[in-house]
């Protein structure tokens, strides 16, 4: 666990989601599920998949041009973009980070992804936020997203129920130059031995793909779900009482979770005593988008005008890997 405290702020917010709703139903013709079970075990009533012929890229794109909309920079002033996803169009080669630099003209920015699942867009942050806090860069276009629709597999009802496509994205600055949003500390962290519970286990290059391989679909995501909730209540509660140590309370707006499971969220902020109106949930609408979820639902939150100015905001974030992350927001 690291933790650093460097005035950098948030300076601009967007985000973005396919026009295509998804409803539990669909499911059930292809699997043996219903509508019921999905609201009760996940809170979860539809989510956005991209439609034929729209592509994960295009939604970092939208998510990231108008973050930096919102922050008033041109293109040409961003230094740097990092990207979180690990659903980008080509997988890696070319990194969507470059796609989306060249798309928005960030003609004088470096650019590169991170793999960090559903705590992506924290880690994409922390990262943005050193480069500043060094005095490398001075404005860092931050995205997380995914287009996880396309790596899950429609036939296997543990998890294909779950995911969705979305990107968020944040523009970060100096505090004194943005004077808002200002990210008073971070932290994240990884356990390596659980990198089985969520998987794609076979189809990459340990084991490239082959017909047998195509047709039992272990090349899209696989989930131990039972192992990974037991985890992700006990993680989740440890983030944000680390995120709240040493405050007071009252000084909390809101928090802002992946959007994992609203159980999970629930009975995370239950043993916190937080009142449910200071949790943010939309996985309703949207499901897990992985990446995606933590900016996509901060972006919504303050078009609801739920952001309190001088409030803490929570963020905090777990997934494949195991990671975490999570981030406390004067905002
Ligand atoms: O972003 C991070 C990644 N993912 C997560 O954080 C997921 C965390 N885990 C979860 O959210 C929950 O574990 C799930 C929603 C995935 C599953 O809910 P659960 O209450 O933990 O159910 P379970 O896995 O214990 O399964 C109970 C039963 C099983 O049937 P049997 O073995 O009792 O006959 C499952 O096969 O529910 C069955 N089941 C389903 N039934 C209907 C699993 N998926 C479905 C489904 N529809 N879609």
């Amino acid at each position: 666990m690291s933790a650093t405290s460097s005035a950098v702020g948030i300076a601009g917010l967007g985000h973005a989601l396919p026009d295509r709703v998804v409803d539990n139903h669909y499911f059930t013709r292809f699997v043996d599920t219903s509508d019921e079970w999905i609201v009760q075990r996940t809170g979860i009533r539809e989510r956005r998949w991209l439609d034929e012929g729209e592509k994960p890229s295009d939604l970092f794109l939208e998510a990231g041009r108008q973050a930096l909309e919102d922050s008033g920079l041109a293109a040409e002033d961003i230094d740097l973009i990092v990207l979180a996803t690990v659903s980008s169009d080509h997988q890696g080669v070319p990194s969507a980070a470059c796609q989306v630099q060249e798309a928005l003209g960030c003609v004088n920015a470096a650019a590169f992804d991170v793999a960090a699942a559903c705590a992506g867009f924290l880690y994409a942050m922390q990262i943005g936020r050193q480069f500043i806090a060094a005095g490398t860069y001075q404005n860092v276009l931050v995205i997380g997203g995914e287009g996880l629709s396309r790596i899950a597999d429609i036939y296997d009802r543990n998890s294909v129920i779950l995911f969705a496509d979305g990107a968020g994205a944040a523009v970060l600055q100096p505090h004194e130059i943005c004077q808002q949003g200002l990210i008073e500390d971070m932290i994240l962290g990884a356990d390596g031995k659980g990198q089985e519970f969520i998987i794609r286990p076979r189809g990459g290059p340990a084991e490239p793909i082959t017909p047998e391989i195509l047709n039992e679909g272990t090349y899209m995501i696989r989930m131990k779900g039972r192992e990974v909730y037991r985890f992700a209540v006990s993680r989740m509660t440890a983030l944000m009482e680390w995120a709240m140590e040493g405050q007071d309370m009252s000084e909390l707006g809101l928090i802002v979770p992946h959007q994992v499971n609203r159980r999970i969220l629930e009975t995370a902020t239950e043993k916190l005593g937080v009142d449910p109106s200071q949790l943010y949930i939309n996985i309703d609408k949207y499901g897990n988008t992985s990446a995606g979820s933590v900016p996509i639902a901060l972006n919504e939150a303050r078009h609801e005008g739920l952001l309190e100015s001088g409030k803490l905001i929570v963020l905090a974030a777990f997934g494949a890997g195991l990671v975490w992350g999570a981030a406390r927001i004067r905002w």
